[in-house]
């Protein structure tokens, strides 16, 4: 992809996917300028920051008409809901995202349901309910263990795996609000992975598979959060399962929303269980995975404005995107609390500046404070590493995470932990 002149970027988000997408699109030569709205202290430090929520959009727009955008890259699923790509284009500038219809697969799970059933794409059976009663009446007749989610964004907070019919029945009264549903799903045995694709149209091409820890605590233990860390490649899951996902997955859900009037355009995130029938899928989102992108835009060898700028110009089909053979460990530390209450302001010690060759530190809840740092959010921060195992990785990233320090941090220490076990199995 031959772009013409340099460009200037802006970002929309203020989390570690959000400082790994501007780290990377800095090692682009196409880059003039890079603009994050409103970004996080840890970004401040490499490109210049805005003030701007990620849902005005309005202000969005008139930013990047102001400071002669060429691209937007859009980090988080709520303003890609609200329609910013749409009203990007509206007023004659690029956005890479799907449209807000599109961004539905994310936004809305009973859609996205009804959506796979309608183009026979592997999931888990389910029924909407919205009441009560019908709840209960499909918990008991299903039994559990069954999965209770919210139909609508819930911060990684929406879902709840009930293996007992009282947990079901609690965590629909607890999603359960007045004008929305629930979805009520069979439980999947297996394993979680998670494939990203640059998709535009019917044109995809996959990432390489990244797998999350959603849970808190090491062993998949505690209440769920946005996730603990992330590693790339996934070597349990090779290319045959890649395959699989691909022409049952991924491609015909490119093709439906073509074919439906709702060409997808973006990064498609599809969450899969990988179960003894093959590959089906847990969730869909639209946008780059947090921690997932901490773990793979530093194994992204292609350049990232080129792939994006060929989406957007149709020439996806083109693009041969490289990944670096090393593999990548994303560990993230949180505040002590976290996913429920936690304390903000915790003066952090160490490091958590510099981007070396084989560990970077991307921020998320951040603040500056005088010359340093202090906690200001749940995930605080994400430390990669990168080594030519996994191995290595993962002592690349937890030997940095050993210099830093706030109170009450804490980050699990079985980051890789499927990957690791499989290995020691086979070795
Ligand atoms: N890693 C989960 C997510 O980005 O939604």
């Amino acid at each position: 992809m031959q772009l013409m002149e340099k460009q200037n970027i802006l970002i929309v988000g203020s989390g570690g996917r959000e400082h790994a997408l501007a780290w990377k699109c800095l090692q682009s030569p196409w880059v003039q300028r890079i603009y994050c709205a409103p970004g996080n202290p840890g970004m401040g430090r490499m490109v210049e920051t805005v003030d701007i929520a990620v849902n005005d959009i309005a202000g969005l727009v008139q930013f990047a008409k102001d400071h002669d955008i060429h691209l937007t890259v859009v980090g988080p699923e709520a303003p890609l809901l609200k329609g910013i790509v749409d009203a990007f284009a509206e007023a004659g500038l690029q956005a890479y995202g799907p449209s807000a219809q599109a961004a539905r697969l994310e936004g809305s799970k009973s859609e996205a349901k009804a959506f796979m059933q309608r183009w026979s794409i592997p999931t888990a059976g389910y029924r909407v309910c919205y009441t009560m009663a019908e709840a209960e009446t499909f918990i008991a007749e299903q039994g559990a263990p069954i999965v209770v989610k919210v139909d609508g964004l819930a911060g990684g907070k929406g879902v709840v795996v009930a293996m007992t019919e009282a947990e079901a029945v609690a965590a629909a009264k607890n999603f359960l609000v007045p004008g929305s549903c629930i979805i009520l799903e069979d439980y999947m045995q297996g394993e979680e992975v998670s494939l990203l694709a640059f998709v535009d149209g019917e044109t995809v091409i996959p990432m390489e598979f990244a797998q999350d820890h959603k849970p808190v605590f090491e062993g998949d233990t505690g209440p769920n959060t946005g996730g603990m860390g992330a590693y790339s490649p996934v070597p349990q899951f090779g290319s045959h399962v890649l395959k699989e996902a691909m022409e049952r997955i991924v491609k015909p859900t490119a093709a439906g929303m073509v074919a439906e009037g709702h060409p997808f355009r973006g990064v498609l995130y599809t969450g899969l269980m990988i179960t003894d029938q093959g590959p089906k899928v847990v969730e869909y989102n639209v946008r780059f995975g947090d921690p997932e992108a901490q773990a793979l835009l530093p194994r992204l060898k292609t350049d990232l404005i080129e792939i994006l700028w060929a989406s957007i110009t149709g020439q996806l089909d083109q693009m041969d995107v490289q990944w670096d053979k090393r593999a990548a460990a994303a560990v993230v530390a949180a505040s002590g609390g976290y996913p429920e209450a936690y304390d903000k302001g915790l003066p952090i010690a160490g490091d958590i500046l510099t981007q070396r060759d084989s560990s970077m530190v991307f921020h998320a809840g951040t603040a500056a404070k005088n010359d340093g740092f202090v906690t200001n959010g749940g995930r605080v921060l994400a430390v990669t590493g990168l080594g030519d195992s996994l191995s290595e990785a993962l002592s690349a990233a937890y030997r940095r995470m050993s210099d830093i320090d706030f109170a009450g941090m804490h980050y699990r220490r079985d980051i890789g932990r499927r990957a690791m076990k499989q290995a020691s199995r086979s070795a």
